[in-house]
């Protein structure tokens, strides 16, 4: 029996939400009265909600008082969490389903290491709450990927070494704190920006059950 575990990073990975939040920082870059485009948007994605707003400031050249970042940052969260709650399993990313069914099918534990504050709500949505051996998001850690913390916490919670887990990610921040967690780092999207990673896939659609199973050898 394999004594590997997964760690699936959630936004992108497991749903496609890398969009709605795209849509609700872009919403908020506009109403300060700057362009945010989708290339830029890349520099977010895995990074923690305030450190986001940092990014999209900074952007922007727009100065703001804390007062103002903290009213932001709950409009954005309003704005994304309309998009989440009409969110149901249609969205879940082609291939995920079945390499989930397999890793359970074949007793292969599998967390969740997530920056999102909203993790268990999107989870609860697509119904896989309680499919997880462990479930790590934005209110276990202190520190963002791409510190490893996140991924640490998940490993020992799967009671696994790091050289024993397998991430799963679609952000360079993502990739960096499985790298520096000692884990093996599989990314998903363009290679280019994703550097770094052990394997690089286009798609969810490639995470097959004979990838994990290489994966795992
Ligand atoms: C990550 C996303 O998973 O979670 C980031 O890739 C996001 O884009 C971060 O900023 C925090 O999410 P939330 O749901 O707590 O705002
Ligand atoms: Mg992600």
């Amino acid at each position: 029996m394999s004594n590997k575990a997964f760690i699936f990073d959630l936004d992108g990975v497991i749903v496609d939400t890398a969009k709605y939040h795209f849509l609700a920082w872009k919403e908020l870059a506009d109403s300060l009265g700057f362009d945010f485009t989708e290339d830029q948007n890349e520099l977010l994605k895995g990074v923690s909600r305030v450190r986001s707003l940092e990014i999209l400031l900074g952007i922007g050249n727009v100065q703001l008082s804390q007062v103002e970042k903290d009213k932001y940052l709950q409009e954005k969260n309003k704005q994304y969490l309309s998009y989440i709650e009409k969110m149901d399993t249609r969205e879940i990313l082609p291939g995920i389903p079945e390499l989930l069914s397999f890793l359970k099918a074949e007793k292969i534990p599998f967390a969740l290491g997530s920056a999102s504050k909203n993790a268990r709500l999107i989870l609860e949505n697509l119904k896989l709450l309680d499919d997880f051996d462990a479930i790590v998001d934005g209110n276990d850690v202190s520190t963002a990927k791409p510190d490893p913390e996140v991924f640490l916490i998940a490993a020992e919670r799967l009671g696994k070494d790091p050289k024993d887990c397998i991430v799963i990610e679609d952000a360079f921040a993502g990739v960096q704190a499985a790298n520096s967690a000692g884990m093996t780092s599989v990314a998903i999207g363009d290679p280019e920006v994703l550097r770094g990673a052990d394997y690089n896939l286009m798609s969810t659609k490639e995470l097959t059950v004979t990838l994990a199973r290489q994966l795992m050898n």
